[in-house]
């Protein structure tokens, strides 16, 4: 399966002839399985209509930066933020010269200086253009700020001229793209991670459980998987997909979670708890409803601990690097602190769920990093791009 299934790719095109080789790309990313939001300068929509893009997307194009209408749907900063990956194809010696002043003056720039996502370049101009001291201190600059400039291509241009300035064909920009999501980290790794929520049987049809959505655990899977390991996401009950490539093992309560996760971290290198799980479950479960009651208006459950998943895998396999996830609603790092000494684990990554923001639903995160030497504090941000920074700040261990 493409390592692009469902990834947030921005193309941001700009005023070319090479311009109407997006549509192949757009197409192209869209068999690969990604989501894609078209950007177009007014230039790019001299060369090839957004109605095209815009079929081929499936989105409608994204072209007016200071208007109302298009700030109410997906504004600049929102698309910023969704995006895994921007590529500029093609990028003109117009669009690459603002980025490199940090212009914001339109779409394209506004949400280039905006995003945390990485960003691709595939510029395509005259040779001329392309020699110029002024492109290439341009690209220079933009290199050393981290962007990935694709290209250019050499050979015949529309224009005449013979030399470097051609678009990249759009399948080549696909590997690349594809390889921007194809990590080595964590190579030859093998990685268990929790996920989401457990549910423990009151009677055959309640249960005790937690607002967890998995999403964290899943965006650790995903980016876990992208640098290369094996992965397998041991999973409460939720209604996120398995994200492709993974070996999802579902499970309902905390004890089938403890036993699934024994039995995968037995050869494993690396251990995320990163689920919700209860810490207690009842005594007796009533094979059958239990009925309101005529007479008593109080019904009380007698609960017992369940185990601990992470301290019991952390002590159990000495090999494993074991990680632990705090979700706290008070004393946050305390709380956090006091969980890595006891469970003898190398990092605890500590959030407070309190924080409807960042909380067990939300798309976003806001983390500490607990460990035996210190803390540290991590920016609110999308809990894939977080995953994508844990995960190479795990491999580092
Ligand atoms: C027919 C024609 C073709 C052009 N082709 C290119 C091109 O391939 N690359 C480029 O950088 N500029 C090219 N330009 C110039 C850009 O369109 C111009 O710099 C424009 O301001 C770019 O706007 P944008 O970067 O906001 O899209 C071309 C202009 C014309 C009239």
């Amino acid at each position: 399966m493409s390592r692009l299934v469902n990834k947030h790719i921005i193309v941001a095109v700009s005023g070319g002839i090479a311009a109407y080789k997006s549509a192949e790309l757009v197409r192209l990313l869209k068999a690969a399985g990604a989501q894609v939001e078209v950007v177009m300068t007014h230039g790019a929509s001299e060369f090839i209509t957004p109605l095209t893009l815009q079929a081929l997307s499936g989105n409608a194009v994204h072209q007016l930066l200071l208007n109302a209408k298009a700030e109410a749907g997906m504004g600049h900063i929102q698309l910023a933020r969704w995006a895994d990956a921007v590529l500029i194809a093609p990028a003109s010696a117009n669009v690459i010269a603002k980025l490199a002043q940090g212009l914001a003056d339109d779409l394209l720039t506004t949400l280039c200086l905006a995003t945390q996502a990485p960003i691709l370049l595939a510029p395509a101009m005259n040779q001329a253009m392309w020699s110029n001291a002024a492109t290439q201190c341009n690209k220079k600059q933009l290199q050393q700020r981290g962007y990935t400039v694709l290209g250019p291509a050499n050979g015949a241009q529309a224009c005449g001229d013979i030399g470097p300035g051609r678009m990249i064909e759009p399948t080549q920009l696909l590997e690349y793209l594809t390889q921007q999501f194809t990590g080595h980290a964590l190579q030859g790794r093998k990685v268990v991670i929790t996920a989401g929520p457990t549910r423990e049987a009151i009677d055959s049809v309640r249960y005790i459980s937690n607002h967890s959505s998995g999403k964290m655990g899943y965006a650790l899977a995903t980016a876990a998987y992208e640098s290369g390991a094996k992965v397998v996401l041991i999973s409460g009950p939720t209604s996120l997909l398995a994200p492709p490539d993974v070996h999802r093992v579902m499970v309902e309560n905390t004890n089938q979670m403890l036993t699934a996760s024994q039995q995968a971290c037995v050869d494993a290198d690396l251990f995320i708890a990163s689920a919700a799980v209860a810490d207690y479950r009842p005594v007796h479960v009533s094979l059958q409803k239990i009925k309101k009651s005529a007479t008593a208006s109080r019904l009380v459950l007698e609960l017992e601990e369940n185990p601990d998943i992470l301290a019991t895998i952390a002590s159990q396999f000495s090999h494993l690097t074991c990680i632990g996830f705090a979700a706290e609603t008070e004393h946050v790092i305390p709380n956090a602190q006091a969980k890595l000494a006891c469970k003898q684990v190398a990092m605890m990554i500590a959030n407070d769920v309190s924080d409807n923001d960042i909380g067990f639903n939300s798309d976003y995160n806001r983390v500490s990093l607990v460990t035996k030497t210190g803390v540290e504090h991590l920016e609110t941000q999308p809990k894939r791009l977080l995953a994508r920074l844990l995960i190479d700040r795990l491999a580092q261990l």
